[in-house]
């Protein structure tokens, strides 16, 4: 539980400090903390995951979501992340568990379209930003999973609290 205070602690403090930063370069807005493996093991459960699902991680860090989702259920995934640093060490990961058939990794925009879940472990204002595009472009049905963070006035369907970490889960709801 102190670990786990510890990592989110640090994931706002190094947010704090990259956002008093003058940017030149594109840098990440969200700190690399990694989910404990217990946790992304709940957030696929949580998912009810299987192997028709592609798994998109928004900011995938070593990919180990996606890595986990595809070697255990068997699902396709895609990891997206801005450092390259991680790109590298996500398709590692991919080649150490063999999985490399299911799974990309990807340091640009991705198109989210074809996900049937996606995962998040960003910022609460990260989330509340990228909740239109996700409702824009996701299909009715896609599960979405966050790790610590909620969507603001979008209450999720289920919380659940593993190993001291707060997990959520929305679905996308039929197009109006
Ligand atoms: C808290 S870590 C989560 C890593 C992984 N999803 C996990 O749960 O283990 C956040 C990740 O988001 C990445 N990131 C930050 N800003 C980003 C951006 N604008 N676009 C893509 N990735 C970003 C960071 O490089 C970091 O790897």
């Amino acid at each position: 539980m102190r670990f786990r205070c510890l990592s989110v602690t640090v994931l706002f403090a190094v947010a704090f400090a990259a956002a008093q930063t003058p940017q030149t370069a594109k840098l990440p807005e969200v700190p690399y903390v990694p989910t404990e493996n217990s946790v992304v093991d709940a957030m696929l459960k949580l998912a009810g995951v299987n192997n028709t699902d592609i798994v998109y991680d928004l900011g995938c860090g070593d990919g180990r979501i996606v890595v986990r989702a595809a070697k255990n259920h068997g699902a396709r995934g895609v990891g997206v992340d801005i450092d390259p640093v991680r790109i590298q060490q996500a398709r590692e990961n991919a080649k150490r568990n063999n999985v490399e058939s299911l799974v990309r990794f990807e340091e640009i925009d991705a198109d989210i379209r074809e996900a049937t879940v996606v995962t998040l472990y960003l910022l609460p204002n990260v989330n509340v930003r990228l909740r239109p595009k996700l409702l824009r472009d996701l299909k009715p049905g896609t599960r979405i999973v966050s790790h610590s963070f909620d969507m603001g006035d979008w209450k999720p369907e289920k919380e659940e609290q593993v190993d001291g970490a707060t997990i959520y889960l929305w679905t996308i709801p039929e197009k109006k």
